[in-house]
């Protein structure tokens, strides 16, 4: 079938065309929709997670598979040249999220979560598996996602009233496709944990300031409040990081942001955010939680993990 962006061109005959030329087709026509510039990387990190063992194959689609494909002998370059590679860091990054929102929710601080922008990522798919009624586990993303995710996710064998999928837009300040309207739609008695996976990096400091307002109001509501995310900070930004961000940037066809020089100022901008006890914390100290990582690929990510109160 065809992407879910759009229809094909009317010259184009997709049906003639190999399957490794149809993956790439649906990648570009992903790739040129302005509304979702940065969803095709939804795609390359859906596979990802299923590479690594993380993810039911229904969330792994053609496009997925092509750009992962495509990188592959750069991944390769860049670690045997000692760099830190895509899939190092991606790992890293979505194991410390797992580990921080599981000691979450064992301590009894949370039992709800909003997953903003959750691509096809599997860690709704897995934390409902893992913990049923317990837990209320709400996915969301721009409507064309959150359609290709629940249609995902129902082939998985997902998806009940403990876990669904909603469209939001992360940058709404009102309105049913707001977090503070989502959010007014859970218990309030719970506490409640919101999470982003590699969204920020793509908005501008106006932007993400404006989103961590939106987010630490909307957990207000609730007895706790927690944020997790990934963030990559501009001292972890080498080189070599800068031109692979650069060359990202083209892809998505927009520019890829260093918000703060390093910790202490992005925990300042999360303070004025609202948030009472951030911490940004590095995959590599937290082996105890997730296990080994690949440091250099560790390195150039840290995990937010703020508490409202
Ligand atoms: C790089 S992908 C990450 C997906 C997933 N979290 C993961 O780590 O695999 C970025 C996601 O952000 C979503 N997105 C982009 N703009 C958004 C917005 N304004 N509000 C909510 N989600 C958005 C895209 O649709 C896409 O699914």
């Amino acid at each position: 079938m065809f992407s879910v962006y759009h229809s094909p061109p009317v010259r184009v005959s997709w049906h003639s065309l190999t399957p490794r030329k149809r993956n790439a087709y649906d990648a570009l026509v992903a790739i040129r929709s302005s509304s979702v510039r940065i969803s095709p990387t939804a795609h390359y990190t859906g596979y990802t997670w299923l590479q690594h063992g993380l993810s039911h194959p229904a969330f792994a689609t053609p496009t997925g598979r092509f750009l992962y494909q495509a990188l592959v002998p750069a991944n390769k370059a860049m670690a045997a040249t000692g760099q830190g590679t895509l899939d190092g860091f991606l790992l890293a990054r979505h194991h410390l999220i797992d580990a921080l929102l599981r000691r979450a929710i064992e301590r009894g601080q949370v039992s709800q979560v909003i997953e903003v922008a959750c691509g096809l990522s599997p860690r709704g798919y897995r934390f409902a598996k893992a913990h049923g009624d317990a837990l209320t586990y709400i996915e969301a993303d721009l409507p064309a996602m959150a359609a290709k995710k629940r249609e995902l996710l129902e082939r998985a064998g997902g998806g009940s009233a403990h876990h669904r999928v909603v469209e939001i837009d992360a940058t709404a300040d009102a309105g049913d496709t707001s977090v503070d309207a989502i959010a007014a739609g859970l218990d309030p008695a719970r506490g409640t944990a919101i999470i982003t996976e590699g969204l920020l990096n793509y908005f501008d400091a106006a932007s993400v300031a404006g989103m961590w307002g939106r987010f630490s109001r909307a957990l207000g509501r609730f007895p706790h409040g927690l944020y997790i995310a990934d963030l990559h900070l501009g001292e972890h930004a080498r080189p070599v990081e800068r031109v692979f961000a650069g060359l990202l940037g083209v892809f998505v066809r927009g520019r890829i942001h260093f918000h703060y020089p390093d910790e202490p100022a992005a925990a300042a901008g999360l303070t004025d955010a609202g948030f009472a006890r951030p911490a940004l914390r590095a995959p590599e100290d937290h082996v105890d939680l997730i296990g080994p990582v690949h440091a250099p690929s560790a390195r150039a990510v840290r995990i937010v993990e703020a508490w409202l109160r």
